[in-house]
């Protein structure tokens, strides 16, 4: 079943996350490619997405995407705001006619380490390693605080986002080793102070966060 997970959050907001085991044949009976995608995997995830967005609402538009010189994808006549993630072999998206929204998904591995601090403040690393255990959850932890900044990313959607000083995480604070679903407050400061609530799903080998406002 390669819908591997639906939430349909309120009447005009939907996500899914779709566990890619088609070949771009079966994408492509749906989905326009419109741009050259010449690596064949990532060809493939990036059809998966845009089949998923049909998948959300059957209307969406899919002709219609134009690219934005952020490398956004949006509809001109905003009828829908979405956001589409992929890694490996799972594409997900998230679709609303009212809001607009960002999604990420990660697969947790050792590579966050390395770049920890080049996207958590020391306020924001003191209070992740304060909650975090030494157990195999700090990675996925961890991962979950890059993709929230991610979601914010995509959600702004205008580029130039210091993640450190403008998308920051601030109280309450909530992050428990293995909480499967749960929310996170954050504060983006690229002008003013917007507060935001990151929304989160892990799943075993899987992270997904996302934002809707
Ligand atoms: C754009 C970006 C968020 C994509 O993330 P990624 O992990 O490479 O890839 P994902 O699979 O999660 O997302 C890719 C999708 O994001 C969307 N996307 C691309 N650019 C986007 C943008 N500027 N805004 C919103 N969405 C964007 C597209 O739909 C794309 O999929 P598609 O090409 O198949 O349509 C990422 O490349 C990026 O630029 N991140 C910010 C980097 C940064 O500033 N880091 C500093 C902190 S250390």
């Amino acid at each position: 079943m390669p819908l591997f997970y639906q939430h349909n959050i309120n009447e005009s907001t939907r996500l899914a996350i779709w566990h890619i085991e088609e070949d771009e044949s079966f994408f492509l009976k749906r989905v326009p490619l419109k741009r050259d995608v010449s690596h064949p995997q990532k060809r493939l995830q990036h059809l998966a997405g845009r089949y998923l967005l049909t998948e959300l609402f059957r209307d969406f538009p899919l002709s219609e995407i134009l690219i934005a010189d952020t490398r956004k994808p949006y509809l001109p006549d905003e009828k829908y705001h979405f956001s589409i993630s992929h890694c490996g072999f799972f594409a997900a998206a998230i679709v609303s006619s009212r809001y607009r929204v960002g999604i990420d998904v990660e697969h947790a591995g050792p590579g966050i380490e390395r770049i920890r601090e080049k996207f958590l403040s020391r306020k924001e690393l003191a209070v992740a390693f304060n909650g975090l255990d030494r157990s195999g959850h700090r990675l996925r932890q961890l991962t979950l605080l890059w993709s929230a900044k991610e979601s914010v990313f995509k959600w702004y959607s205008l580029g130039s986002v210091n993640f450190r000083d403008h998308i920051q995480w601030v109280e309450p604070y909530f992050l428990r080793a293995g909480g499967e679903f749960g929310q996170l407050s954050f504060a983006f400061r690229k002008e003013g102070d917007q507060a935001l609530v990151i929304h989160y799903k892990l799943f075993s080998d899987l992270v997904m966060s996302f934002v809707y406002s």
